[in-house]
């Protein structure tokens, strides 16, 4: 059960690797013509062609993963989309913008700030749909419209699992938006229908294959006291949530920059004592990342690297993910993450469970 560590030493390693099971479980729903989840279901709630704006906001974890849901929409749908923390946007008084779906994401539905935005959403006349893990939380009692996780309950702390099926559901509004505006499926959409069910199989030939060498990358930059995670375009987010994942389980100072911003800043703090993770998709930026690799190498700062290119070599240690489609690899690059900052922790001897000063669910402002 969801609820059972069984034979896992914790609830995060045990939900870390349900990721093969709970992705085809909302990859099978959630893009299925009919469902409870498909846009069949949360859908007929909506006017599509009235969007013109998609602004994403959650908290923590589920922001970040707004952060990349933005990234998918703007991409398969061409419609411009932000993701903001929930709390902020509620406290600087926004301009509710008629044109634009507000999409709220929460993996406990409880989260009082998310919740205030929606409530304070709900008092204009805008479309609102909900991402929501727990079914009966308030938000998804709240909602009008919610995609449904398909997650099963998260345990730990940390948010792993759910954030994967976040994205995944991203991915289910984008293909929705975009199909508005195409008619029929454009050809993009075509590649990604194709691509979607070897996810979970991708994911699970990482965490059985992968593991060691990854764990050997933990164990090369688990002494160090600060790091920074760099990533460009879609990455960023990708970064910012591994960034966010070491330090809620193995109490690393971490900080995530786009990779272009290191050089009018942050760089000042590379030197010895000091390790950067290289997120680098498999875009057309390897170029970029070898010459950024090559500027913290140079002031004496140690790289680590997860790459998604194929037949490009860093000079640092790599470890070389599988690139399948360019909106996937994101998430695969995610699923990385999280095993790096799992087993930094638990060689540091960490709680990942029960991280320090951490609530699962944050119910106070
Ligand atoms: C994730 O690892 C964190 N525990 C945290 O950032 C979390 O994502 C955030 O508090 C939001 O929670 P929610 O998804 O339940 O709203």
């Amino acid at each position: 059960t969801w609820t059972d560590k069984g034979s896992y030493p914790n609830f995060l390693l045990k939900e870390i690797n349900e990721q093969p099971q709970t992705s085809r479980a909302a990859i099978g729903a959630l893009f299925s013509p009919v469902a409870e989840g498909s846009a069949a279901d949360w859908g007929s709630a909506l006017d599509r062609s009235a969007v013109k704006r998609v602004c994403f906001l959650g908290c923590g974890s589920s922001y970040y993963a707004g952060q990349v849901a933005a990234s998918f929409v703007e991409n398969l749908a061409r419609i411009p989309a932000t993701a903001e923390p929930a709390a902020e946007f509620t406290q600087r008084d926004p301009v509710v913008e008629p044109d634009c779906l507000y999409v709220l994401i929460s993996q406990s539905g409880e989260t009082l700030d998310t919740l205030h935005a929606h409530r304070f959403l709900r008092r204009h006349p805008v479309q609102v749909l909900s991402i929501v893990n727990v079914r009966g939380s308030s938000l998804d009692r709240e909602s009008d419209a919610s995609i449904p996780l398909y997650a099963g309950a998260e345990v730990s702390v940390a948010s792993t699992k759910v954030v994967t099926n976040m994205q995944i559901a991203g991915l289910a509004l984008a293909s929705w938006l975009a199909r508005a505006d195409y008619g029929s499926k454009s050809a993009a959409l075509l590649e990604l229908d194709l691509a979607l069910p070897i996810l979970p199989t991708i994911l699970a030939d990482l965490l059985a294959g992968q593991d060691a060498e990854i764990r050997a990358l933990a164990e090369s930059v688990h002494a160090f006291r600060s790091m920074y995670y760099l990533g460009r375009g879609p990455s960023w987010p990708v970064a910012r949530e591994g960034a966010q994942k070491i330090k809620e389980i193995s109490y690393i100072h971490a900080e995530a920059y786009q990779a272009s911003e290191l050089k009018h800043g942050p760089l000042a703090l590379v030197d010895p004592d000091h390790v950067s993770v290289v997120v680098a998709a498999n875009d057309a930026g390897g170029q970029q990342s070898a010459t950024l690799i090559g500027q913290i190498q140079a002031r004496g700062g140690a790289v680590v690297v997860f790459s998604q290119h194929q037949d490009y070599e860093f000079d640092a240690p790599t470890v070389r993910l599988p690139a399948v489609h360019p909106l996937l690899d994101h998430i695969v690059m995610g699923v990385a993450l999280q095993v790096f900052a799992y087993h930094t922790a638990t060689i540091l001897d960490r709680d990942v469970d029960r991280p320090r000063n951490l609530a699962k669910s944050v119910t106070v402002e």
